[in-house]
């Protein structure tokens, strides 16, 4: 089976499963836990960042980040395909009672006039803007990855304003690796950022929300309001530390890989994408009449690649360290044979 629906699909390897058989632990929830403790640090030196916190999953985090810059009744920016307006079950305004403030981006990307113009001072029946999120590497988007001066262009819009900024960077390592950039780079224009440890590093669970102390003091707390507050979980830390030491250079296989898949695609006569949006690992493929996407998805599930539909004439397609080069050559090898010029119509 060649799974190439997400990068969350990845199942721990005999050396991460070692390294969690070996985790020394203790309660975290007292900050007894040393492999917690080991992990919050590296993650939070890696991103430049005085302190980090464990947290079980993305959304956690980022919701943090909400939680801790906003007040209830205002209004936070952020992309209109990003992840915190699509796919966290309207959180936002259930945990933190604050609304959101989508705006249009080209390709997951902001302009800073339309930041600006969608700032709010907050008067009279006014919404008040009290953050702005970015996300990077953006998924919606076919896992663009911003430059840090693309970024910038919006912090500095932030800071014009005096607003706290989140950024969404579950896939931030994604960005650092296809760009050659340090992440600290990326992170040190935000006031607190989201990683997580079970996209492409491939650990079984895990986010940090990491920023200064004092958010991270504001997020400790939150964390335990939320339920988040774990025990002995540095059986799931040396997970993540294990995926930080031996799978974040390798992310470069995945990129090459998406790139691979994504020329055969475009070479294909019913097929259509914007190679030059192929950054990461990310592959958003329209599918073209006469095949619709549920013929296609249908005729790849027969031959074992499993594929997600994500509109009514869009595929995606994810590499990950699950997904080796060679079974990217398969796939290959069955787009060939199934949608090439001399296939039978499917
Ligand atoms: C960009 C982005 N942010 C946040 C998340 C949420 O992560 P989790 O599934 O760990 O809650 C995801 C999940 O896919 C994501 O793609």
């Amino acid at each position: 089976m060649i799974d190439l629906r997400s990068d969350t699909v990845t199942r721990p390897d005999k050396g991460m499963r070692e390294a969690m058989y070996r985790a020394e632990v203790g309660d975290d929830v007292f900050g007894e836990d040393p492999t917690i403790t080991q992990l919050q640090d590296t993650v939070a030196d890696l991103l430049g960042k005085e302190a980090a916190l464990f947290v079980p999953s993305g959304v956690m985090a980022n919701q943090l980040g909400v939680l801790v810059h906003t007040q209830p009744g205002t209004e936070v920016i952020v992309e209109r395909r990003s992840h915190i307006p699509n796919y966290e079950g309207a959180s936002p305004s259930w945990l933190a009672s604050v609304q959101l403030c989508p705006i249009d981006g080209e390709r997951g990307i902001l302009n800073p006039d339309a930041v600006r113009s969608a700032i709010r001072p907050g008067n009279y029946g006014q919404p008040a803007t009290s953050l702005i999120c970015l996300e990077n590497t953006h998924n919606l988007a076919g896992g663009i990855a911003q430059s840090v001066e693309q970024l910038q262009a919006i912090t500095d819009v932030a800071k014009e304003y005096q607003l706290p900024t989140h950024l969404d960077g579950a896939r931030l390592w994604n960005a650092g690796i296809a760009q050659d950039v340090p992440f600290r780079a990326f992170a040190s224009l935000f006031d607190t950022v989201s990683v997580c440890l079970s996209k492409g590093l491939g650990a079984p669970v895990g986010s940090l929300f990491c920023g200064s102390k004092e958010s991270i003091n504001k997020a400790h707390a939150l964390r335990k309001r939320l339920g988040g507050g774990m025990r002995q979980v540095g059986i799931l830390g040396a997970a993540g530390l294990y995926a930080i030491q031996n799978n974040l250079e390798r992310l470069a296989q995945d990129h090459a890989n998406a790139k691979k898949l994504a020329l055969a695609f475009a070479d294909l006569p019913n097929f259509s994408l914007n190679l030059d949006d192929i950054h990461t690992n990310i592959v958003y493929v329209d599918v073209l009449a006469p095949l619709t996407v549920s013929s296609v998805l249908s005729a790849l599930e027969k031959e074992q690649v499993y594929l997600i539909p994500t509109g009514p004439n869009t595929i995606r397609a994810v590499t990950h360290l699950d997904v080796s080069e060679r079974d990217i050559d398969q796939t290959i090898h069955v787009l060939h044979r199934t949608f090439g010029p001399h296939a039978i119509a499917t």
